[in-house]
């Protein structure tokens, strides 16, 4: 399939790198903006891995996400001094607002809610990133517009 193929030929331009899998993962990832199921049989196979090894890789960083985003990306700073300013309670009211947790996609493919630590914005904690753009000092009324744009 073009999946496979695509996966395949990426393989093999990086597979001469010392410790290949990472560098691997995250071009599939640029490229089909996810990890398919697909790719990672032919990761494992390739690289002489069995798939819970390489499934196991993909789970543990937070960036590869398992299934395409949402048309907006929403990262919610998760990290110390946002906590401190707050951000746990916002972080709630957008779950409860869109129906959906932590690495999770809207039903209507809206947007996809993805945790990050730490924005380098701490001085103007809370955070966040709506599609690659910061916003400081989220709070309630700001946690509601970003709903309603990402809604629209
Ligand atoms: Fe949230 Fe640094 S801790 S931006």
């Amino acid at each position: 399939t073009e999946v496979s193929a695509r996966t395949a030929e990426i393989v093999e331009r990086l597979a001469g790198l010392e410790g290949p899998l990472l560098p691997i993962l995250h071009e599939v990832q640029a490229d089909f903006g996810y990890l398919p199921q697909e790719s990672l049989t032919v990761i494992a196979h390739a690289l002489n891995l069995s798939r819970a090894e390489v499934h196991g890789v993909a789970s543990f960083y937070h960036d590869f996400r398992k299934a395409p985003a949402g048309r907006h990306v929403l990262k919610l700073c998760r990290a110390e001094a946002c906590q401190s300013m707050g951000s746990d309670a916002v972080a709630e009211r957008i779950k409860r607002l869109l129906g959906i947790d932590f690495h999770q996609t809207t039903l209507d493919g809206a947007v996809t809610l993805e945790p990050v630590y730490c924005l380098g914005l701490c001085a103007c904690a809370p955070s966040a990133m709506l599609d690659g753009e910061v916003i400081g000092r989220l709070d309630a009324a700001k946690a509601d517009e970003i709903v309603a744009e990402v809604r629209a």
